[in-house]
């Protein structure tokens, strides 16, 4: 079963006295818990309900509408590509496709040796600097094929 180590319990109780309630502090909680666990499997969000005293359908209606919470194992450098209109406008969509050819996945999957997870996302609110990348959670804005190339060579 899943539980927190004692040093994410201890951060688990400096959120909760941020938030008014147990429930608004689903978020962060569950943040907290996929750096934990690397991704929120349903036992994780089972686990994460029952902290938060609420039922598991209102934790797994959080973690499948943001995409930055992982419903599956992921490699060591997770890029998610913004796929929404202002983006698109900007190339959104070949750059997914020069990203996809270039790491040699498909959006959704992981490399076989467990390097990158690619995953489509919804607008970052960065659509003034789109296309956007967040590669590992930090913002790349205006990128190009030839920065992500760049970005791949540095991450090796
Ligand atoms: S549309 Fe891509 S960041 Fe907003």
């Amino acid at each position: 079963m899943a539980a927190f180590s004692p040093q994410a319990l201890a951060e688990f109780q400096l959120i909760l006295g941020r938030y008014p309630t147990k429930r608004a502090a689903t978020l962060p909680t569950l943040h907290l818990a996929q750096r934990e666990f690397g991704w929120i499997s349903p036992e994780v969000m089972a686990y994460v309900a029952g902290l938060l005293e609420l039922p598991p359908i209102k934790v797994y209606e959080v973690v499948t509408f943001y995409t930055m919470f992982h419903q599956k194992p992921v490699g060591r450098h997770v890029i998610e590509a913004c796929a929404t209109l202002p983006c698109a406008l900007n190339g959104a969509e070949a750059l997914l496709e020069h990203v996809e050819k270039r790491i040699g996945i498909r959006a959704g999957e992981t490399t076989k040796d467990g390097r990158f997870t690619l995953k489509k996302a919804e607008c970052m609110a960065a659509c003034g600097g789109g296309p956007c990348l967040q590669v590992n959670g930090d913002y790349h804005e205006g990128m190009t094929p030839e920065k992500f190339d760049r970005l791949v060579a540095e991450l090796a």
